[in-house]
């Protein structure tokens, strides 16, 4: 790490590990902008600990579907209030990881891991301490994870390539990142990058959605999704007459470890969604421009194809055609949300 990276991660640590003690002293809602909490995810949230709920700084709930017996890894799980209930979703099972770099954090979310374990009659939530640049360095493996989620975290990292490269090294082939993070509509000045305040606010390290498009691309992964996203906005004074210029989206993604390609093509494929995950009886959104209704055939493009049929999802369609036969590139024109800049990733 370089000198620059040391003194970010030092800001970053102590802004959450000595100014901020709970979310009420956050100065925007960036880092826990209101993102609908699907109604099952609530009903798990009133079974957790109080101190694991106030010291909450997520911007979303990046909790996809499909967990039973997985092996879920959260980057900066902070308290610990997403790998609870992700303990929930993967059940006995499954395998929950937290990593964070701030002791302070780390230390509540390990005081309650036998709190939870009672409550839920299992114990299956493990928390390392270090940095999301380097998970090598805490033991984990190459294709060894089947879903990656963060919540408002790698926007915190001076090393975002660093991050993504890692997150691709661990997953398994066919596994998931699936994350929520703030996005801004530009690259953020170098001197607000490093403001400390802004900084631990997740607005001066904000993701460019260009730029994180293409750290995937590099990464061979040229198809990004967005599933949603919400405006943040800056209530504090202060802190928009630095950065009012910028706007701050809080931003869904969802990535798989696929060979896919940089463009959507189209090969005649359809998927029709079974409607088989409990949660999900009525229909199953891919992102925001792929809706599966239960029963009814959609016409897809090949990287969706594959990502439906080559994914812990494949269980949950039934995708037919192949890629033998190529119509040209597909028709994906997106949607009103598409035009906006965080939707300009996807290629379809
Ligand atoms: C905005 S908080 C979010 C915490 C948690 N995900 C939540 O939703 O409450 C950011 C967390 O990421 C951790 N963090 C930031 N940069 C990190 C890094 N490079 N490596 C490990 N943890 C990091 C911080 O210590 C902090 O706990």
């Amino acid at each position: 790490m370089t000198t620059t990276s040391i003194e970010i991660n030092e800001s970053v640590r102590h802004y959450y590990g000595q100014v901020l003690q709970s979310s009420n002293d956050l100065k925007t809602s960036a880092c826990c902008s209101i993102d609908a909490m699907p109604g099952y995810l609530k009903a798990l949230l009133a079974g957790l600990h109080p101190e694991v709920l106030e010291r909450f700084y997520g911007c979303g709930s990046p909790l996809p579907p499909v967990l039973t017996g997985k092996t879920v890894l959260d980057l900066g799980c902070g308290s610990g209030r997403d790998c609870y209930l992700l303990s929930k979703l993967v059940g006995p099972t499954g395998r929950v990881i937290g990593v964070d770099m701030t002791p302070e954090q780390l230390e509540v979310a390990v005081r309650h891991r036998d709190w939870h374990a009672e409550r839920f009659g299992y114990a299956n939530v493990e928390f390392l301490h270090g940095h999301i640049e380097n998970l090598a360095a805490i033991g984990i493996d190459d294709n060894s994870i089947d879903v990656v989620v963060s919540n408002c975290v790698i926007n915190l990292s001076p090393e975002k390539p660093r991050v993504l490269a890692e997150i691709f090294r661990v997953l398994k082939p066919g596994g998931e990142l699936y994350f929520s993070d703030v996005f801004a509509d530009r690259r953020i000045p170098t001197a607000l990058r490093q403001d400390p305040v802004l900084l631990g606010e997740c607005l001066g390290g904000a993701l460019y959605w260009e730029d994180f498009r293409r750290i995937l691309q590099a990464l061979d992964c040229p198809d990004v999704r967005v599933v949603k996203q919400n405006s943040i906005s800056l209530g504090d004074p202060d802190v928009a007459a630095k950065i009012g210029m910028v706007k701050f989206q809080s931003v869904t993604v969802r990535a798989f470890k696929l060979p896919l390609e940089d463009r959507c093509e189209d090969y005649g494929q359809v998927a029709c969604y079974l409607g088989s995950i409990p949660e999900h009886p009525h229909a199953f959104d891919l992102d925001d421009h792929h809706y599966f209704e239960t029963g009814r055939p959609l016409r897809v493009c090949g990287n969706t194809a594959d990502m439906l049929a080559a994914s812990r999802y494949a269980e949950h369609f039934q995708v037919l055609g192949d890629q033998s036969r190529h119509f040209g590139l597909f028709d994906c024109t997106p949607g009103p949300q598409g035009e906006s800049a965080a939707s300009g990733g996807s290629c379809c």
